[in-house]
C-alpha cells in the first residue's frame, strides 16, 4: 500500500476531508459517551518537536492512547536530533521502530526530506509554512457550529504565517474564501503558501474590509516561533491588525472567532472577543483531539466505514 503522509493540507482532497469530518464526529461522539475504541491497538507513534507545544503534543499523546496505541515524545535537546544527525537517517531509523510519525520543526524541507525516507506515514504537527493539523480541527470545529464551510467566507487578519498558508490551501481544497488582511511588508506569498491559484482569497490594506461579512474571523500570534528575533519590529507594524469588538459587529451577525492559541490578549485580540460570544477558541482546541485521531486511524488503516 502507498504511504499517505499529511505534510501540508492539499495532500488530502476534498472527498477525503468529507470522509475525515464524519469520521471525526463519530470518534468524537464515542468518545463522549466513554466508549472504548481501540483501532491502533499495539501501533507506535512517534512524536519529534523542535519547538514547544501545549496542544498539539497533548492532542497526539492523548488521542494515540485514546485509540489503543502508545506515544514516544522526542525533542531536539536530548536525542541525536539536535546534534546533527541527518534527517534522512534519522527518519530511516525512526519509521523502523514505529507505526506514525508527527513532526513540529521549522523548515518544511525538513519534513518533506524526512517523508521522503519513512516507512511510515508523517504527519505535520506545524512547519514554519504550514499547520495542516489546526486548520483540519477549525474547519470540523467551523462545521459542528454552521455547517459546511463551501461557499462560506474567513477574515484571517494579521499575519500571513503557516496557520494563514494553511486556510489559503483549504479554500482551494474545499471551495470557500479567505479575505485576508496583513501589515504592508508581511502579505501572503502565494509560492510559499503553495497556491495553485489566487482566486480563493482576496487581499485588504484595511483589516475592517477584510472582516466585513465575514462568516469567521480569525487571527494568530503576531511573532510565530522562529521569528523571535522580529518581535519588537513586529509589535509595532502589526498594532492596528487587532481583532476587537468593532471589527467583529462588521463581520456576518453570527460570525465565528478562532484563533489557534496561544493567545495574546491585547495584541492581535482584544479579550471581549477571544473571550466574548463569538469566540469558540475552546472548542477548537478540543477538536484538536478529535479530528487527529480520524486522521491517524485514516493514515494507517485507510477509509474503515463508507
Ligand atoms: N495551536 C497549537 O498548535 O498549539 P501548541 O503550540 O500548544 O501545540
Ligand atoms: N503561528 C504560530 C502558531 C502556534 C501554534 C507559530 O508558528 O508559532
Amino acid at each position: 500500500m502507498e504511504i499517505k503522509h499529511f505534510l501540508q493540507f492539499k495532500d488530502l482532497n476534498g472527498a477525503e476531508f468529507e470522509y475525515l469530518f464524519e469520521r471525526t464526529r463519530w470518534i468524537k461522539s464515542q468518545f463522549k459517551q466513554y466508549i472504548p475504541f481501540h483501532p491502533l491497538h499495539d501501533r507506535t507513534l512517534v512524536m519529534i518537536f523542535e519547538k514547544a507545544s501545549t496542544r498539539t503534543r497533548l492532542s497526539f499523546e492523548a488521542g494515540m492512547h485514546q485509540l489503543g496505541g502508545s506515544a514516544i515524545y522526542l525533542n531536539t535537546r536530548d536525542s541525536q536530533l539536535g546534534r546533527g544527525e541527518p534527517v534522512e537517517d534519522a527518519a530511516q531509523v525512526i519509521s523502523r521502530m514505529s507505526d506514525l510519525v508527527m513532526i513540529r520543526t521549522f523548515e518544511q524541507e525538513i519534513i518533506e526530506r524526512f517523508a521522503a525516507n519513512s516507512r511510515v506515514p508523517v504527519i505535520n504537527g506545524l512547519t514554519n509554512e504550514y499547520h495542516p493539523c489546526q486548520i483540519l480541527a477549525d474547519i470540523f470545529t467551523f462545521i459542528e457550529h454552521r455547517g459546511s464551510i463551501k461557499g462560506k467566507t474567513v477574515a484571517w487578519i494579521g499575519d500571513s504565517n503557516n496557520v494563514c498558508n494553511t486556510w489559503l490551501q483549504a479554500a482551494e481544497v474545499l471551495d470557500f474564501n479567505v479575505h485576508v488582511s496583513t501589515p504592508p511588508g508581511y502579505e501572503v506569498e502565494p509560492e510559499r503558501a503553495g497556491l495553485y491559484g489566487t482566486d480563493h482569497y482576496e487581499e485588504f490594506q484595511d483589516p475592517m474590509d477584510a472582516a466585513r461579512g465575514a462568516d469567521l474571523v480569525t487571527t494568530d500570534v503576531w511573532t510565530s516561533m522562529g521569528f523571535e528575533a522580529e518581535n519588537a519590529e513586529r509589535m509595532k507594524a502589526f498594532a492596528d491588525w487587532q481583532v476587537d469588538a468593532d471589527m467583529m459587529r462588521v463581520a456576518a451577525k453570527d460570525a465565528l472567532f478562532m484563533h489557534c492559541l496561544p493567545a495574546h490578549r491585547g495584541e492581535e485580540v482584544a479579550a471581549d472577543v477571544i473571550d466574548g460570544p463569538h469566540s469558540v477558541v475552546w472548542d477548537e482546541a478540543e477538536n484538536r483531539l478529535h479530528a487527529q485521531k480520524a486522521l491517524m486511524e485514516y493514515l494507517m488503516l485507510g477509509r474503515v466505514k463508507e
